[in-house]
C-alpha cells in the first residue's frame, strides 16, 4: 500500500509538514473573544479555584529540561532505528510539536484578548506549559538538524475559526485524548525500557499530567455552563469524539513501525486510548462512543482504508489521480456519517467534575 507520511530529509520538509493542513494534521484556531469574556465559572467557583492553585503550584517548572545523558541517549539510539522508524519518529515529532504549539498560540491569543479574569489567568498557564511542551519537542527536532522556527510556524500557517463551544468539546478531548496516548506509551516503556528508542519518552509521564489537568479546564468551563452539555450541542459532541477518535486512528496507522518499535500494535493501543478517554470523558460528556459496537471497528478501519486511498490518488496526481482522490474522500465521509449514527452509550455525569490522573 502507498506510504502515507511524506519523508522529512530536510528542515524546510519539516517546515513544510508542520504548515501544511490535511483533514488528518494539527491545525492552529482563533475564536470569538466577546463569548470567552461571557464565560461564568462561578457554579465551580470552589473547583475552579483548587485547579487555578494548582497551576500557580506549577509542579512541573523543572521538569522540561533536558538532563545530561539525554543527547547522548538519543545519538546512540538513533544508530539503532531502521530508516522507516526514523521517518515515523520524525512524522512524530512534527506532529505533536504542531498540535502543542498550536494550544500555545490559541491560549495566548485568547489571554491576550479577553478580559474575563478567571478564563484570562486560566489561558496564561496554559500557554505557559504548551510553550514549554512544544521547546522540548523542538529541542529533540534540532538534534536531527531539523528543529522548526515557531515564530514563523505562527506567522505562515492558516487558522481555522471555531466557535468557543467547539473550541471546548474539541480542545478538551484532544487534552483528554493526549493524556491518555502519552500515559499509555510512558506505562508500556517503563515496563519494556529496551524499547524506549528515544530519551524523550522518559518525559511523558509528568508531560501528560499536564494535559490532563488542561482537560481538567475545559471539563469545568462546560459544567459550569450546563447548556453546552444538552440538546442538540449533544449532536456536537458526538461529532466531535468521532472526528477526534477517527483522525487519531488514521494517523496512527500512517505511522505502524513506531508502535511496534515501542511493543505495541497500534489497533489494540488505539482502542486502549479510546477506553481510558471513554472513561475520564464521563466527567463532562453525556454520552459516549460505543466502541464495542460490531460496527465500529470494521467502519473505522474502513475510513483509514478510505484515507489511504484518497491519499494514493494525490500522490499520483493527473486527472486519474484527482478522480481517486475526490472517490475515496468522498466514500471516507460516507462511512464517517453511517458511524456517526452507531448508537452511543449514555453517563450520568458525577457530582463533582474533577479527576486524578490515575492510570
Ligand atoms: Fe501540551
Ligand atoms: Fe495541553
Amino acid at each position: 500500500m502507498h506510504n502515507a507520511i511524506s519523508e522529512i530529509k530536510s528542515v524546510e520538509d519539516a517546515a513544510k509538514k508542520a504548515v501544511t493542513n490535511t483533514i488528518f494534521s494539527p491545525r492552529f484556531y482563533t475564536t470569538d473573544y466577546e463569548a470567552m469574556n461571557r464565560i461564568n465559572v462561578e457554579p465551580v467557583r470552589a473547583e475552579w479555584d483548587a485547579m487555578m492553585a494548582e497551576y500557580e503550584g506549577d509542579n512541573n517548572h523543572d521538569h522540561f529540561q533536558r538532563d545530561a545523558t539525554f543527547a547522548e541517549e538519543a545519538r546512540e539510539l538513533a544508530h539503532k532505528m531502521s530508516p522507516e522508524l526514523r521517518q515515523e519518529f520524525l512524522d512524530f515529532l512534527v506532529s505533536s510539536l504542531t498540535s502543542e504549539f498550536s494550544g500555545c498560540v490559541l491560549y495566548n491569543e485568547i489571554k491576550r484578548n479577553v478580559s474575563n479574569p478567571d478564563i484570562k489567568k486560566l489561558m496564561e498557564y496554559m500557554a505557559r506549559d504548551e510553550s514549554r511542551h512544544a521547546g522540548f519537542i523542538n529541542s529533540s527536532l534540532k538534534d536531527y538538524g531539523l528543529g522548526i522556527d515557531l515564530g514563523n510556524l505562527k506567522r505562515s500557517k492558516s487558522y481555522t475559526y471555531f466557535k468557543p463551544k467547539y473550541i471546548f468539546y474539541a480542545t478538551y478531548l484532544s487534552e483528554k485524548i493526549g493524556y491518555a496516548r502519552y500515559i499509555k506509551i510512558f506505562r508500556q516503556l517503563e515496563k519494556h525500557p529496551d524499547k524506549r528508542f528515544h530519551p524523550i519518552f522518559r518525559w511523558f509521564q509528568r508531560w501528560c499530567n499536564d494535559e490532563f489537568r488542561h482537560g481538567e479546564s475545559f471539563a469545568l468551563i462546560m459544567r459550569a455552563n450546563p447548556d453546552l452539555l444538552r440538546g442538540g450541542n449533544v449532536l456536537w459532541i458526538r461529532f466531535f469524539l468521532l472526528a477526534v477518535y477517527a483522525t487519531m486512528y488514521v494517523r496512527d496507522h500512517t505511522r505502524p513501525e513506531l508502535k511496534q518499535a515501542m511493543g505495541l500494535e497500534p489497533t489494540e493501543y488505539d482502542y486502549e486510548v479510546f477506553r481510558i478517554t471513554n472513561e475520564i470523558t464521563k466527567q463532562v460528556f453525556p454520552i459516549m462512543l460505543d466502541i464495542d459496537h460490531p460496527d465500529f471497528r470494521s467502519n473505522l478501519d474502513r475510513i483509514y482504508r478510505c484515507a489511504m486511498r484518497a491519499d494514493a490518488g494525490k500522490a499520483a496526481g493527473g486527472i486519474v489521480g484527482n478522480l481517486q482522490k475526490a472517490f475515496w474522500s468522498v466514500a471516507g465521509v460516507a462511512v464517517f456519517v453511517r458511524m456517526y449514527f452507531i448508537p452511543v452509550k449514555s453517563n450520568t455525569l458525577p457530582q463533582s467534575a474533577r479527576l486524578v490522573p490515575s492510570w
